[in-house]
């Protein structure tokens, strides 16, 4: 059934991308290639300039600078409704005085391509959702709108399939649901998916590789455990997952090179190894981090070990209990705030409100980056409010520990 659709998918290929608007510039230099048949996410904030790059690939929009190849070609000068693209927005944008097949075949008809009714039945069928052909829209939840828009972008068969926060106006649930199907369907149909979502767990479980973007550009791209593993800047690595991170100067870049050498980096009085190959710069001052979720939590000092480092004491400042985890809020004087997340293996918090704590971890896990993180970070648009409320407590705890 499916095999119908199963044309391969072409590569993508930006090159030297510019894009400028009077008086702003929404894309710079950007460069950017993804393989055919990729589920390829771009994630970034609100206004990081996703939405653009989407328009020029698609042909809404012209570049000031630079070239755009789909499968080799060169299409930068090619209209828009010449290009191998489909693009399904967020809004699903269906006809509503038309049945739910006759919005997939429409496009078909109006091309005069051949048997259009079979070929919307097949692209329904795709998204399970052809016995339901002869509703309306409006008869259909949120969900399956999507789906129908979905069906509708694939029924022409695009080489490239642009998806521009498709699940944005959906809830939490159903957005999960749709994630595993939106992939399910990539994988049948094997087009290249391009994905634009400012979620980061979206583009994380959805994706094979995720680019993410700050401010017009790529800060880094690669497989999703990749870049949660090993961010290389500030920005990925407060805004792919959270983030502890301490800057410091290095006391000692480590006499050898090859595996298990270290930098040593010196923060408020403690010495943090980083494993050299890591670590993006090993000189000077330099901003190094762990994951939350890579610290243990210690009710007593515990033992320095080889390939270990060990903070504290500090104290923690809030217990949060989310079901599988418990986030830990601790403030280490010289450090500021640490956050812990840990696995609920037990009932009840692993330590208490108020409580004295040391945090340890394997060296293995610690990363080290090529900028610092910025002074003062803004509110994005995007930001949730468990984060801002983590944000405003951090700020707070900032100007308690500074007196
Ligand atoms: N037609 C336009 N004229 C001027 N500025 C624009 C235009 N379209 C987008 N921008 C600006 O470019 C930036 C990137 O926008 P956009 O690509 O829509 O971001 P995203 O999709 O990542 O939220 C934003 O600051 C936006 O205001
Ligand atoms: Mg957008």
């Amino acid at each position: 059934m499916a095999a119908g659709f199963a044309e391969a998918g072409a590569d993508l290929e930006l090159v030297g991308i510019t894009k400028r608007f009077p008086g702003f510039t929404a894309i710079e230099d950007l460069d950017l290639r993804i393989p055919a048949g990729s589920f390829f996410a771009l994630l970034g904030p609100s206004g990081c300039g996703k939405t653009t790059t989407l328009r020029l690939v698609a042909g809404l929009e012209q570049p000031t600078a630079g070239r755009i190849l789909i499968g080799g070609r060169d299409v930068t000068n090619v209209k828009s409704y010449q290009r191998p693209v489909n693009t399904v927005f967020q809004s699903y944008a269906l006809f509503p005085h038309m049945s739910v097949i006759n919005n997939v075949a429409f496009g078909l008809r109006r091309r005069g391509i051949a048997d259009p009714e079979r070929k919307a039945h097949e692209a329904l069928q795709l998204v399970e959702l052809d016995h339901l052909s002869n509703r309306r829209p409006q008869q259909l939840s949120g969900g399956q709108q999507q789906r129908v828009a979905l069906a509708r972008a694939i029924v022409n068969r695009p080489s490239l399939l642009l998806l521009d926060e498709p699940l944005g106006a959906l809830d939490l649930k159903l957005r999960r649901q749709m994630q595993l199907e939106l992939k399910s369907i990539q994988n049948e149909v094997g087009l290249t998916f391009v994905h634009v979502t400012h979620d980061q767990e979206e583009a994380m479980t959805m994706a094979d590789t995720v680019a993410v973007m700050n401010k017009g550009q790529i800060e880094q791209m690669g497989a999703p455990e990749e870049l949660y593993e090993l961010p290389k800047t500030a920005f990925v690595a407060n805004f792919l997952g959270q983030s502890n991170l301490f800057t410091g100067e290095v006391t000692s870049s480590g006499g050898s090179t090859g595996a298990g050498a270290s930098i040593v980096v010196s923060v408020g009085g403690a010495k943090i190894e980083v494993p050299r190959e890591r670590a993006q710069r090993h000189t000077g001052r330099v901003t190094i981090g762990v994951r939350p979720e890579k610290l243990m939590l210690h009710p007593a000092e515990p033992k320095k070990a080889a390939g270990t480092n060990v903070l504290g004491p500090g104290r923690v400042t809030d217990v949060s209990f989310s079901g599988v985890s418990t986030q830990y809020q601790l403030v280490m004087p010289g450090f500021g705030l640490v956050t812990v997340f840990a696995q609920n293996m037990v009932f009840g918090p692993v330590v208490n409100l108020g409580a004295e704590v040391w945090v340890s971890w394997a060296v293995d896990h610690g990363f080290g980056l090529l900028d610092e993180p910025e002074p003062a970070p803004k509110f994005e648009p995007d930001t949730d409010t468990a984060t801002i409320a983590a944000q405003v407590r951090r700020e707070l705890m900032a100007e308690i520990e500074e007196g």
